[in-house]
Parts: structure tokens; sequence; C-alpha cells
């Protein structure tokens, strides 16, 4: 998370390869990186149209999107860089297979409260007094986003130099910690990014457009309940480590809650009923990726449930 926002020209991403490009039609997309700035062009065979990128959002991972200005306005490409196609395509939710001009081809207008938004987001103090200023802004989702401005970088990086410099009870008081949460708060509390329970049923998303509203989905579980601390986000992640992809990894967490033997029954402790197939990998089934064809991959679905087939998402 840390690094999913920097200026374009610094994007590895774009430093890397030469070779990016997307065709829709007559349309070519190229974004080529010469010196620091990289360029989107669009050509319609006849004319062509440049802009030099400004902003990259997203660490690459699975994707990265572009922001510029034209005309002191932003706007968003329209093209989108994919991990998995190693290549450029249709920024998700934002095809447009029929452009009207070259200009409508290249990029999306971005008005500035979405683009605050953005920033909210993906940085930490971009946003000063209703205005848009990234000269102090830490880009990314550093330690400030989740632990306040009160936190020193430096002496945060070791934290044991807050508990020497002001005793171990007052050094913790010093930075707000998200750990102390309600089970529902803290899952608000990532949800802030991620998306909330809330946001989800205001915006009415249904169906796989929400998968990645973890939050959303995760709540919607039988195994939430009333909340539980033991299926709080960070009950199975660390936000200061790297995602895990080891199913087995997450096996403690499922039983932290459900019995283990055939002979066991639920108790007020272990909640939840054995499972009659299988002892471990259990994300593999109940926690299933599901395909999202604007991202070119899948996410696991946070809706932690029996798969049955023709059931709705
Ligand atoms: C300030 C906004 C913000 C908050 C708060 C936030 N996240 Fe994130 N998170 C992001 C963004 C943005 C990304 C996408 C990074 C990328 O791929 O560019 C992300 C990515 C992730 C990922 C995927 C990482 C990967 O390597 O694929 C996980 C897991 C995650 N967040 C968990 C959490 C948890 C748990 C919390 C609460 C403790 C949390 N996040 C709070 C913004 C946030
Ligand atoms: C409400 C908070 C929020 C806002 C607003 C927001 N993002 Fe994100 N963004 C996230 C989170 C959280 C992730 C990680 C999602 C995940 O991995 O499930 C993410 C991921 C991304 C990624 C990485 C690819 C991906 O989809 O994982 C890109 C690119 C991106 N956002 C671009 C943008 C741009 C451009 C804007 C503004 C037009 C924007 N975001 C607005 C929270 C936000
Ligand atoms: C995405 C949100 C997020 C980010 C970014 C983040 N943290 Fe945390 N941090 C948390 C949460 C949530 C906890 C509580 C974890 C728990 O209780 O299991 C925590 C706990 C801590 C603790 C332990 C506090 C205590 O009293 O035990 C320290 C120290 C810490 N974080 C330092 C950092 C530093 C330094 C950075 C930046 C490099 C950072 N964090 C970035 C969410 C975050
Ligand atoms: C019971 C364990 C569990 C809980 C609780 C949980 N996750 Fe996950 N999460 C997973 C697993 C498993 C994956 C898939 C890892 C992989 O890629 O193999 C995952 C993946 C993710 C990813 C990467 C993108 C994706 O969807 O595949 C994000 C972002 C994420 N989780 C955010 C969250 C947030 C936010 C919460 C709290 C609402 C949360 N998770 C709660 C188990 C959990
Ligand atoms: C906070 C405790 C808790 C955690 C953690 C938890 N569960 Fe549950 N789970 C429950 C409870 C309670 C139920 C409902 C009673 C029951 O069916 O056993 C349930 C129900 C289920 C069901 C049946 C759902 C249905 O639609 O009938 C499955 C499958 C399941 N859990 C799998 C998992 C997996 C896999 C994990 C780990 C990724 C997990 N659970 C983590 C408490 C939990
Ligand atoms: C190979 C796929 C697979 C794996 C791995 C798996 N399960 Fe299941 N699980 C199922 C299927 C299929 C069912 C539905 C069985 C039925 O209803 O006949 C099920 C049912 C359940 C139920 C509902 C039981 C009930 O009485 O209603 C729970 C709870 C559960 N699994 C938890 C887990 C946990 C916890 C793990 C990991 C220790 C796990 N599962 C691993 C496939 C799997």
């Amino acid at each position: 998370m840390a690094h999913t926002l920097m200026p374009a020209a610094t994007a590895d991403v774009l430093h890397s390869r030469t070779d990016l490009s997307f065709r829709n039609g007559k349309y070519l997309y190229e974004i080529k990186t010469k010196g620091a700035a990289p360029e989107l062009t669009v050509t319609d065979g006849e004319h062509s149209i440049a802009a030099d990128l400004l902003w990259a959002f997203g660490t690459g991972k699975l994707g990265q999107s572009y922001l510029f200005l034209r005309d002191g306005k932003y706007l968003e490409s329209r093209v989108t860089y994919f991990s998995s196609l190693k290549n450029l395509d249709f920024t998700p939710t934002r095809a447009l297979p029929s452009p009207h001009d070259l200009a409508e081809a290249q990029a999306r207008p971005v008005d500035i409260v979405e683009v605050r938004r953005c920033f909210g987001c993906h940085s930490f103090g971009a946003n000063v007094a209703g205005r848009l200023d990234t000269s102090k802004a830490s880009l990314g989702v550093t330690c400030e986003a989740c632990h306040g401005p009160g936190l020193n970088h430096e002496l945060a990086m070791e934290f044991s130099q807050w508990e020497d410099r002001y005793g171990q009870e007052e050094g913790r008081k010093l930075i707000f910690n998200p750990g102390r949460l309600t089970p529902s708060d803290s899952v608000d509390f990532c949800g802030s990014c991620h998306g909330t329970w809330m946001d989800v049923k205001l915006a009415g998303t249904t169906g796989i457009s929400n998968v990645r509203m973890q939050p959303y989905r995760l709540m919607s579980s039988k195994c939430w309940g009333t909340g539980d601390k033991r299926l709080a986000c960070i009950a199975c992640h660390d936000p200061h480590q790297p995602l895990s992809t080891d199913a087995a990894v997450y096996d403690s967490k499922c039983l932290a809650c459900h019995v283990s033997s055939p002979a066991a029954r639920a108790t007020k402790d272990h909640p939840g009923a054995v499972c009659p197939v299988a002892t471990k990998e259990c994300t593999n089934c109940h926690m299933p990726k599901i395909e999202i064809p604007d991202m070119h991959t899948s996410f696991a679905d946070h809706l932690i449930r029996v798969v049955r087939p023709g059931a709705p998402d």
C-alpha cells in the first residue's frame, strides 16, 4: 500500500517498458517514456494527440492508472497498465468503444472533487483547507494515513525509540493505534478506503461488482455474526506486511472459531461448525477467487460461504 501513488515520471512500470500500446478500432494508444516524462499519445490514423502524464496511481502489482493536466484541469487516461496483460487496456469501468473525438478517446475529465478523493485514499495530507496541494503530501498509504499525523517517520520506524524516550505507556499513546478499535470500527477503519458496508448500501452496487468491497462482503458472511475481532481485517492481514497468498496461512484464522474434529460440537469459544469436506486450505473453497473482467484478474471473495454451483454471487 505504501507505494500506491507516485509522480508518473518516477513510475518503474513506465520506465521498465518501451512497448506499451493498446488498439481500439482505429485508435492506437501508446505510452512512451523519453527522458523523465512519460507521454500518452493517441492516434486515429490521421491525427494524434499527446499529453505528459503527471501522476501514477496503483503500485502496478495489479495495475496502474494515470492522471494529467490540460489547461489546469485534471484528466484520467482512458488506458491503464495491467500486470496480467503486461500492457495497456481500457481503464476499469471507463471503456469507450466509440469516442466522438481524439480528446474523448484519450481521457476522461475528472472534476477536482473526485481528484481530491483519489488523493484522499492514495496519499496523506494532499487536501489542505479544501484544496489539493501535493507539495507536502506523503504519497501512498504511509504510516500517517493509519496512525495519524502524530507519527514521526524516523522515530516510528524504530518504535522502541518512542518507548525509550517517553516510557512504554506514553510512547504508545502518542500515536493512534487502530488495533484498539471494536471489531466493527476496525473494519470500518480499513473500509474508509476499501469501502464500508454503508458505502455499498448507499451506492446500491450488487453482485460481483462489490467483490472488491471486502468490508461489505465480509460483514455479510454468516461468520461475522454481530462482529468478532477474530474476523476483523487485521485478524487475517497485517497491514505492515505483504499480502500472503498461501491458503494454509489463513487456516488458523478460520480454526480460531471453527471446531476441527468431526466429533467436536460448536461451543461458545468456537461457535463455528466443523467442515465435513476438508481440514485445511479453507479459503481455497470458501473464499474463492472471482474474476473481474475489467481488471483482467481475480479477487478473493470475502463473503465466506459454502459455494454452490449456480448460486448467485
Ligand atoms: C488510506 C487508505 C487505506 C486504508 C485506511 C487502508 N488501505 Fe489497504 N489499500 C489501499 C490502497 C490504495 C491499496 C492498493 C495498493 C495498490 O495495489 O496500488 C490497498 C491495498 C491493500 C491490500 C492488498 C495488498 C496487496 O499486496 O495486494 C490489503 C490486503 C489491504 N490493503 C488491507 C488493508 C487493511 C487490513 C486495512 C486496515 C487496517 C487497510 N488496508 C486500510 C488503501 C488503504
Ligand atoms: C475510497 C477510497 C479510494 C478512492 C476515492 C480511490 N481509490 Fe484507488 N484504490 C483504493 C483501494 C482501497 C485500492 C485497492 C483495492 C483492492 O486491492 O481491493 C485501490 C486501487 C487502485 C489502483 C490499483 C489497481 C487496482 O484496482 O487495484 C488504481 C490504479 C487506483 N486505485 C486508481 C485510482 C484513481 C485514479 C482514483 C481517482 C479517480 C482512485 N483510485 C480513487 C481506494 C480508493
Ligand atoms: C493500512 C493501515 C496501516 C498502515 C499504513 C500502517 N499501520 Fe501500523 N498499525 C495498523 C493497525 C491496524 C495496527 C494494530 C495492529 C494490531 O493490533 O494487530 C497497527 C499497529 C502498529 C504498531 C503497534 C502499536 C502498538 O501499540 O502495539 C506500530 C508500532 C505501528 N503500527 C507502526 C507503523 C509504522 C511505522 C507504519 C509505517 C511504516 C505503519 N504502522 C503503517 C495499521 C497501519
Ligand atoms: C478470514 C481471513 C480474511 C479476513 C478476515 C479478511 N481477508 Fe482479505 N484476504 C483473505 C484472503 C485469503 C485473500 C486472498 C489472498 C490471495 O491472494 O491468495 C485476501 C485478499 C485481500 C486483498 C487483495 C485483493 C483481493 O481481494 O484478492 C485485499 C485488498 C483484502 N484482502 C482486504 C481485506 C479487508 C479490507 C478486510 C476487512 C474487511 C479483509 N481483507 C479481511 C483473507 C481475509
Ligand atoms: C469469528 C468466528 C469465525 C471465524 C473467524 C470464521 N467463522 Fe465461519 N462461521 C462462524 C459462525 C458462528 C458461523 C455460523 C454457524 C455455523 O454455520 O457454524 C460460520 C459459518 C461458516 C460457514 C457456513 C456458511 C453457510 O453459508 O452456511 C462456512 C463455510 C464457514 N463459516 C467457513 C469459514 C472459513 C473458511 C473461515 C476462515 C476463512 C471462517 N469460517 C472463519 C464463525 C467464524
Ligand atoms: C475442497 C474444498 C473445501 C475445503 C478446502 C474446505 N471446505 Fe468447508 N465445505 C466444503 C463444502 C463443499 C461444504 C458443503 C458440504 C455439504 O453441505 O455437503 C463445506 C462446508 C463447510 C461448513 C458448513 C458445515 C455445516 O455444518 O453447515 C463449514 C463451517 C466449513 N465448511 C468450514 C471449513 C473450514 C474451517 C475449512 C478449513 C479448515 C474448510 N471448510 C475447508 C468444501 C471445502
